[in-house]
Parts: structure tokens; C-alpha cells; sequence
């Protein structure tokens, strides 16, 4: 198989354990071991006592995929395939697609949406939101997109990197056109239960239609990434078979302990989810006053969903070269615009940690020491 590096996985690999302040992680704070046993119901905890390290079952732990079913209406224990959700991503292109089918594929994104398919052999076109209307996607676009033949589209809701959450009648169109087209649909939701107004949730796309498939997991919202415990849903039985097969040749089934406090975290998914609402909405709004004290650095696009924004840069400074300097001369990290392969004007920020005030008080003396020094 030959594909291109995941830019951004390197650029985390390179900085992420020792740049000093990371400003761009996509991932809600982490939980403590203690924090996640402590939400054991007796039940869980009698589950996690007596675990044996064994292996375990390749569609995921029965209870585990119980209480995954129960976040969808209409789906069962069945319906659920666990996976590490990159692994999740691989699968399922793997085991849809063909060289040569066409794909239509929300951009910028998280690169394996799409390069995965690329290696594969796809023709990928990309869908692009427009920045002045608030990082819309706009669904006549897609249609235009969209051939007889297209075998798969792929969304991503809230998006990776924008934070943009389409209106219901939107997404409902972009469910029909998938629909009428008879393409498979791949959504991406990795980012759902952040929404800034809980009142925008989607619908997820596997309650919708019977050829969609929804990828979920602990990683963002449920700010476990540790655990690595993902899952596929859908009620599309020959597609999560055809991903099952595959998966006996990437990790055959799910870490045993881990699936025990993943069981953990879907049973506390209230209060731990909404710990990490109010955090971010509080970050939200120390974003807020940044942004509206440094209008000559960047232009903002508020987002509506996820834990992490797509800022304009407009001082003269290419992207990357402003990170580069950034994480050399005060240790923050974010990620540059060319790491998406969308240009080389905006950086991501993430705001689901704790300490995002702190960095972003550090970030601020920087720019005014670079960007500001001398006027007054
Ligand atoms: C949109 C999206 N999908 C999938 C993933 C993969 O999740 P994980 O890193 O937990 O495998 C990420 C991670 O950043 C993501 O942002």
C-alpha cells in the first residue's frame, strides 16, 4: 500500500510531548484513571475486577456494544462495530471502495477521509465550505459535485477544522442526495455532543439512512483518547461484516481493559460530556475577548460545534513560518492551515483544555511583543 504521511499526525508527533503549551489539540481535557473508576456503577466495577487479559470478541464486548446501541434510536447491539476510530476510517474505505470509484469527500478535513481513498485508487473530489459565510457548506455545491456512479460521500459534522454544524434541512438534504444516488454515506462524528447550542445536535446519519455509516468515539467528547476505543454504527450489516473481516488484519479486536472503561464512560456519558461543555463554553468565551482584541491578527469564524476553530491569520506571515516561530520562541503549539493542505493562512485552535486562558495569556504577550511593539 503506498500513501501519503499524514501531515498533521507527524507534526503532532513531532511536538505534542514536548512543545510546552499545546493550543491546537482537538481533545477535550483528559480524565484521570481515578476520575473515569469513580463513575463505575457496582455492575462495571464487579466487570472490571474480575477481567481476564484475554482476547476479546472482534465486534466489541457485548455490554460494551449494548451501551453503545443505546446513544441511537433504532439500532441494536448488532448495529455496532468497535474499532480505534482512525482504524475505523481505514476499514471502512477499505472495504467499500474500489480503484477507480468516485468519492466525494468534505475538505479541508481529517487527511484520512480522504487520502486513504486516494491510495485505494479513488477519483476523490472535495467539498469546500465558504469562510465568508461562516465556513458553510453549501449542499447545492455537493449536488454539482455528485456523479450517477459516485460510490461514497464523506462528511465530517461538527468539522474538523472549522467547528461549522449544518442546519437540520441541510443535513437532511445531503442524507437525500446520498439517497437518491444510492452512494454510501460516511459521517464522521467524532466531534458530536460538543455543539455549542445542545439544540443543534444532528441527527446521526445511521438513524437516517440505511447505507450511511457513523463514526463515533471516546476520544473528543468523551476526553478519553487513551482508552483508543471507537466504534462504527450502522445498519448496513454487509458493510460492518466486509470491515470485520479487515479487521483481523489490523488489531483484531479492542484492548481488553479498555473496552471495560469505555463501558464506564458510555454509562457516566451525561455528566462527563457536560463537564466538558462547560469548559469549553467558558474557553469559548476567553476566545471571544482574544479575538475581539487582536482584529488585526485574525479574522474569526465563531464555531457552532466541536473543540476547535480555524482562525484567518492577517498579519504579513505565512502560517506556518508564524507556528514555527511560535512553538521555537514561547513553546505554544498550533497547527498551520498547510498541514490540511488548504493553504497558508490560518491555524487551528483547540480550546477543550484546562489550561487554554493560561496559553492563550502567553499568546497574547507574544503577539503584542512581535506584532504590536512600537505602536501604541
Ligand atoms: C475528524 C476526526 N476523525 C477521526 C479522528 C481519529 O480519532 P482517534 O485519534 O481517536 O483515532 C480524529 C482525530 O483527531 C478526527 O479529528
Amino acid at each position: 500500500m503506498k500513501i501519503q504521511p499524514f501531515a498533521l499526525e507527524r507534526y503532532f508527533a513531532r511536538h505534542e510531548f514536548s512543545a510546552r503549551h499545546l493550543l491546537s489539540s482537538s481533545d477535550c481535557e483528559s480524565l484521570t484513571m481515578a476520575q473515569l473508576l469513580r463513575t463505575a456503577d457496582p455492575e462495571t466495577m464487579a466487570l472490571w475486577e474480575n477481567l481476564k487479559l484475554g482476547y476479546t470478541e472482534t465486534p466489541g464486548h457485548p455490554a460494551l456494544r449494548e451501551a453503545v446501541a443505546e446513544i441511537y434510536d433504532g439500532l441494536t447491539a448488532d448495529d455496532i462495530l468497535v474499532v480505534v476510530p482512525e482504524e475505523g476510517i481505514f476499514l471502512l474505505m477499505n472495504a467499500l471502495l474500489r480503484p477507480g470509484d468516485h468519492v466525494v469527500c468534505a475538505f479541508p478535513g481529517y487527511q484520512s477521509l480522504y487520502e486513504i481513498a486516494r491510495s485505494i485508487g479513488c477519483t476523490v473530489d472535495t467539498w469546500q465550505p465558504d469562510e465568508d459565510r461562516g465556513w458553510h457548506f453549501d449542499v447545492g455545491d455537493l449536488e454539482r459535485k455528485l456523479r450517477p456512479d459516485t460510490r461514497l460521500i464523506v462528511v465530517n459534522f461538527p468539522h474538523n477544522p472549522t467547528g461549522f454544524l449544518p442546519a437540520f434541512g441541510d443535513y437532511a438534504e445531503v442524507i437525500e442526495l446520498a439517497r437518491s444516488r444510492g452512494a454510501y454515506l460516511f459521517s464522521d462524528e467524532m466531534y458530536r455532543y460538543l455543539e455549542v447550542d445542545k439544540a443543534d445536535t444532528l441527527h446521526s446519519a445511521c438513524e437516517l439512512y440505511g447505507r450511511a455509516f457513523s463514526l463515533f468515539g471516546l476520544s473528543k467528547s468523551f476526553g478519553v483518547p487513551g482508552l483508543r476505543v471507537g466504534w462504527v454504527a450502522s445498519r448496513d450489516r454487509d458493510g460492518l461484516d466486509r470491515m470485520s473481516m479487515l479487521k483481523d488484519y489490523t488489531t483484531i479486536c479492542a484492548s481488553a481493559p479498555s473496552e471495560i472503561l469505555a463501558i464506564m464512560a458510555l454509562k457516566s456519558r451525561k455528566s462527563i460530556i457536560s463537564g466538558h461543555r462547560e469548559r469549553l463554553l467558558n474557553n469559548l468565551a476567553v476566545l471571544d475577548r482574544f479575538f475581539a482584541e487582536y482584529p488585526d491578527c485574525f479574522q474569526w469564524v465563531r464555531p457552532k460545534g466541536g473543540s476547535i476553530c480555524f482562525p484567518r491569520l492577517k498579519i504579513d506571515q505565512g502560517a506556518e513560518a508564524f507556528c514555527d516561530t511560535l512553538v521555537e520562541k514561547t513553546g505554544i503549539m498550533l497547527v498551520p492551515s498547510t498541514l490540511f493542505g488548504y493553504g497558508d493562512t490560518h491555524v487551528r485552535i483547540g480550546f477543550g483544555r484546562e489550561n487554554l486562558p493560561d496559553v492563550i495569556d502567553r499568546f497574547a504577550g507574544y503577539l503584542d511583543a512581535t506584532f504590536r511593539s512600537g505602536k501604541s
